[in-house]
């Protein structure tokens, strides 16, 4: 791990796998996406917590405002499900939205299954950092991050 790596905050959201009763897949899946795409150094700060608001919120902060990510990806709870609360989560401490990921990743994944209606996935900017949900479905990693990556480099420079 290098100083001057960029760090990157992967965030599984699942009660079940929070309590060891999945292993992560989706945590690991983005670590592998973004291992083929990235070509700088970076260091990934891993977590896996469980579908609980203030929980998700203070990882969130803590990866942007204390380990100063430049970019967070989060998967799962994004569904209808009383307990996903992750888009709430993430708007809760997102200074400003950036709607246009949640749009394209949906749109892209609709031609792939029609439940991808289903995902209230969004993105947004705390501070300098940029927060993308992803859903919970390890397949769905490649082919949400695939429709909006070539925009996220892009991104994190006009922010800094
Ligand atoms: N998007 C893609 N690309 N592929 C998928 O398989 N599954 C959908 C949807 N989006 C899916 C997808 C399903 S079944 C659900 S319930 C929602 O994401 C929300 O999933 P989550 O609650 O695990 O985040």
């Amino acid at each position: 791990n290098q100083p001057d790596a960029a760090k990157i905050g992967i965030v599984t959201v699942s009660d079940r796998a929070s309590r060891g009763e999945y292993e992560d897949l989706g945590g690991p899946a983005i670590d592998a996406y973004l291992r083929q795409v990235l070509t700088s150094p970076w260091t990934p700060i891993a977590r896996v917590i469980p579908d609980d608001r203030e929980t998700i919120e203070a990882t969130l902060r803590q990866l942007c405002e204390i380990e100063d990510c430049c970019l967070v990806v989060t998967t799962g709870g994004t569904g209808p499900s009383e307990r996903d609360v992750t888009p709430e989560a993430t708007e809760a401490v997102c200074d400003r939205m950036m709607p246009g990921f949640g749009e394209l990743m949906r749109k892209v994944s609709l031609e792939k299954v029609p439940t991808a209606i289903l995902s209230r996935q969004t993105a947004g900017l705390l501070g300098d950092s940029l927060i993308i949900n992803l859903p919970g479905k390890p397949k769905a990693i490649a082919e949400c991050l695939d429709a909006v990556f070539p925009a996220v480099p892009y991104c994190i420079d006009l922010m800094n």
